[in-house]
């Protein structure tokens, strides 16, 4: 929207008054100046043949009337010899912007003179500084709405984007965690179909087995229909174990097992990662929480880096876990995104009387310090159109800001970056106690 500029013109301020002439008095312009027509005007036009000479002003004539027999002796006189000369003079089509800089540019007496609106030169009426200022006022104040306007629509289409930011994110992390899952769950799905094939050929093996038991325990079958038996059962028992299935199923079921501790443990974290804590502090251990993003993070980080951890004791911290946990997949997934082939990811924490540090390292492109000094900004990014919003670090300054924490960067170009995020222990803490170890 824009900030609507309005095309006023001077002409909106015209007031009609009749103008004077040379020859008018000094008294007569008194009696004009006492009338209540005239009772609003500083000052009256004395004109000629349509053309403006000067003005005079209500503030001359008492200065006059105020000398000693000033009535009597200069009140028959002229009005030339005590008219303002060369008076502000604006033409009708003047915007009000251009007119009020003129005015406050020119005017010689501020408080005592009006100014002579003109058309082509040529008299046409006089104009009120005062009606200029409310005029100026009125359009000031719609500017202001105006602006009040457009800032409250900024902030909703702000808010959208960050909305359809974090609709995009967790789009991919969803993807991500899908694919994570997947790879689990198609060997536990391969493992369950070779089950069931031995579990076909047991099931088969038993059947014989227990018709044999049945035949020996009776004694109504004869020798062949019991050799027959005999041989079947034998035959089938030998298969098995010729192929090692009993060895096999142990193993398929140790497989089966693990892929399922990973599905559950993917959920847990997903679980974890998107609690529905909004606003809600929560005590929670750091290193649980790194452990979440990470495991959230899978897929882009097993690709780009081996990930180091050098983890300390007692790093609980009062925080509204998910956002937390966003700002730390954010995180480790630009750093994952600064390696080029394969490098090292090293998280370390540490523990300090009043709050947590969090050390995310990587030995990826790093930033020339033109770049470092905007990451925050909201929509900086040196990634392709489509790859990047450059939303990530200005979200996660938020969050962390919110949170009375602090976080810095330190990058060297080709060599690598170091991210360090304070969060203090206790909710409710004096940021300086942060600045100072
Ligand atoms: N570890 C890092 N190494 C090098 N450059 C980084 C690192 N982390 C961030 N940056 C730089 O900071 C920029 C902004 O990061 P930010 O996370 O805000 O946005 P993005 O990663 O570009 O996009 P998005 O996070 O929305 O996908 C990145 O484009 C990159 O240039
Ligand atoms: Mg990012």
């Amino acid at each position: 929207m824009n900030v609507a500029v309005s095309n006023e013109q001077v002409s909106d301020l015209i007031v009609s008054v009749s103008p004077l002439s040379l020859s008018t008095s000094i008294t007569e312009v008194a009696n004009l100046f006492l009338s209540d027509t005239h009772r609003e005007l500083l000052c009256l036009p004395v004109v000629e043949q349509e053309h403006v000479v000067g003005t005079i002003s209500r503030y001359a004539v008492m200065r006059i009337f105020l000398k000693p027999f000033g009535r009597e002796i200069y009140g028959p006189r002229s009005v030339e010899q005590w008219m303002n000369k060369t008076p502000l003079l604006i033409d009708e089509h003047t915007d009000i912007d251009t007119a009020s800089h003129y005015v406050h540019q020119h005017i010689t007496n501020p408080i005592t003179e009006d100014f002579v609106i003109t058309r082509n030169a040529k008299y046409r009426g006089m104009g009120m500084v005062l009606s200029l200022l409310e005029l100026l006022g009125q359009r000031a104040a719609r500017r202001n709405q105006t602006l009040m306007v457009v800032n409250r629509n900024l902030k909703s289409s702000q808010t959208r984007l960050i909305q359809s930011e974090k609709m995009a994110s967790l789009g991919q992390m969803v993807a991500g965690v899908a694919h994570e899952i997947n790879t689990p769950l198609g060997y536990v799905s391969s493992n369950v179909e070779l089950v069931r094939g031995f579990a076909q050929q047991i099931q088969a093996a038993v059947v014989v087995s227990h018709e044999l038991v049945t035949a020996l325990q009776e004694g109504v079958v004869d020798d062949s229909t019991l050799g027959d038996l005999i041989q079947t059962t034998n035959e089938q028992t030998q298969m098995i174990l010729r192929d090692g299935m009993l060895d096999d199923l142990d193993t398929l079921f140790n497989d089966t097992f693990h892929g399922l501790e990973q599905i559950s443990e993917l959920v847990v974290s997903l679980r974890n990662f998107s609690r529905t804590d909004h606003a809600n502090f929560v005590s929670v251990n750091i290193n649980e929480s790194i452990e979440s993003a990470l495991t959230i993070g899978r897929n882009i980080l097993k690709q780009k880096a081996e990930i180091e951890r050098v983890f300390a004791d007692g790093v609980m911290v009062e925080c509204v876990p998910s956002q937390i946990n966003q700002v730390l997949l954010n995180v480790l997934t630009n750093a994952a995104q600064a390696i080029p082939n394969f490098g090292v990811i090293k998280i370390t924490t540490r523990s300090h009387k009043n709050f947590v540090d969090i050390h995310i390292r990587d030995n990826g492109c790093g930033m020339p310090e033109s770049v470092r000094k905007k990451i925050f900004d909201p929509f900086f990014t040196t990634k392709k159109v489509g790859e990047g919003t450059g939303l990530g670090l200005s979200i996660s300054y938020q969050i962390i800001q919110q949170h009375n924490g602090l976080i810095e960067v330190k990058s060297i170009e080709g060599k690598g970056t170091e991210f360090v995020i304070r969060l203090p222990r206790k909710r409710v803490v004096n940021t300086e106690s942060l600045t100072n170890n």
